[in-house]
């Protein structure tokens, strides 16, 4: 006897994207690729799985993310510590470096696909989610800063996306942060009795990110610490000025936020982020920024890049609320049909309509025509084709629009030679 089995469910934070979801998502990645396209991105598609130091190193051991979001294991075959990419970066400048794709021109490229992080899922917040990272690798800047983001802005003005605002910080460079750093220890060590413990335990590791806290208690002194943005020298300035001057060119709003740091350790110079209040609490939609030293760190020549990444499931959820979102559709035609011979018909003259590039569904199981108009409609199909016994007699095929009809003298029912179907419905729809 075999033995009963327990049902077994998705992971807690991964989700199914079921045949209802898809055609949105579906939708997305088409418009994704035609807009990166736009501006000369290509797609690299880099293995989901990676050596774990590779994260430790690239996004910094003192991140949330290294510290306590990585699904790692070690490889039991050979006992290598591996690490489910929990973002594209590192992996993308792994590649760019082992393959030595700078040698001789700098690299526009995208990747997009799932990304693992195990944080406590909440409405925007997965464990399994997706990103579409783009990077721009061997650009020293500012016009390519400036034009990732102008690209952006125009993708969420054709998704009609509204309430997604741009805020703006530069995290200047190494010794301007290290300056930086000292005042700001200086200034949490002088206001310790208000740190919580995590802050306590960050204030010398990575006391920037302390800045971050949700904490209320710990606003205050937030609030009045040292601005990294006010020790940043001519040149980091002028960087930034660039953006900005580019961004207000283009007619793109930013507020400028001088505690944004973001979580991953890599960056410098200019930072951003695309936030909403549509979302709930996890509104970022999109982050990113220039991330200097991250090829030399990562072993390679050093080379100045910049990118971003856009969390897909929350950009979904925003295009879903904008009322834009296309309508799902298995097929434009769905065809009904009676008795064995009227079937067999069916499907060639199926088959005829598909050379003319029209998706369409043969009713398949249950019989009666009840059930299958039912589905017709069901299905998001514009028009069913009815195939019976008389249709079989007269050789006209039985034309029901079901939606949609431009012109509005044609009649909702009609009938055409089967020899004609196909031309005909591929000239009107
Ligand atoms: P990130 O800010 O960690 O940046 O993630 C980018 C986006 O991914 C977020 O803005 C958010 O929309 C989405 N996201 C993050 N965590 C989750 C989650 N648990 N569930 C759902 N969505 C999430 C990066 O990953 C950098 N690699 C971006 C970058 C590229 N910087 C330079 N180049």
């Amino acid at each position: 006897m075999t033995q009963p089995f327990e049902k077994v469910r998705a992971l807690t934070g991964m989700k199914d994207i079921l045949p209802h979801e898809s055609a949105a998502w579906e939708s997305l990645e088409e418009i994704v690729r035609e807009w990166l396209a736009l501006y000369g991105y290509r797609n690299m598609r880099t293995p989901v799985l990676e050596h774990t130091r590779l994260f430790a190193r690239g996004i910094g051991e003192v991140t949330d993310i290294v510290e306590k979001e990585m699904y790692s294991f070690r490889d039991s075959l050979n006992g290598e510590q591996l690490t489910m990419r929990p973002e594209f970066t590192a992996g993308m400048v792994r590649a760019t470096i082992e393959h030595n794709l700078l040698y001789d021109r700098p690299q526009r490229v995208y990747c997009m696909g799932p990304v693992f992080r195990h944080e406590r899922p909440q409405r925007g917040r997965y464990r399994q989610f997706h990103q579409i990272d783009v990077e721009a690798l061997g650009f020293t800047g500012p016009d390519v800063d400036a034009e990732l983001i102008v690209m952006l802005a125009r993708l969420w003005q054709q998704l009609g996306l509204k309430d997604v605002r741009l805020e703006l910080n530069s995290l200047g460079q190494a010794d301007e942060r290290a300056a930086h750093r000292q005042a700001l220890v200086e200034h949490l060590e002088k206001h310790i009795d208000v740190l919580d413990e995590e802050a306590r335990r960050r204030m010398h590791t990575n006391p920037l990110r302390v800045l971050d806290t949700k904490n209320p208690a710990m606003q205050e002194m937030a609030d009045s610490a040292p601005r990294l943005f006010d020790f940043l020298g001519a040149e980091s300035r002028a960087h930034f000025d660039g953006v900005c001057t580019r961004l207000q060119e283009a007619g793109i709003e930013y507020r400028l936020n001088p505690r944004l740091v973001r979580g991953l350790d890599y960056y410098n110079l200019t930072v951003f982020e695309w936030v909403t209040d549509r979302l709930g609490a996890q509104g970022t939609v999109c982050g990113g920024g220039r991330y200097d030293g991250l090829l030399e760190l990562l072993g390679g020549k050093p080379a100045p890049a910049v990118g971003f990444a856009i969390g897909m499931e929350r950009l979904l959820d925003l295009w879903q609320q904008s009322g834009e979102l296309p309508a799902a559709v298995e097929c434009d035609v769905y065809m009904v049909h009676q008795g064995e011979e009227a079937q067999r018909k069916a499907s060639l003259l199926a088959e005829e309509l598909r050379n003319v590039g029209l998706r369409v569904v043969v009713h398949a199981g249950s019989t009666g025509f009840k059930s299958q108009f039912k589905r017709a409609d069901a299905s998001g199909a514009t028009v069913a084709l009815i195939i019976g016994q008389d249709e079989l007699t007269s050789g006209q095929v039985s034309v029901k629009w079901l939606r949609r009809q431009d012109d509005e003298a044609r009649p909702q029912q009609e009938t055409l030679p089967f020899g004609d179907v196909a031309e005909t419905l591929k000239t009107r729809m």
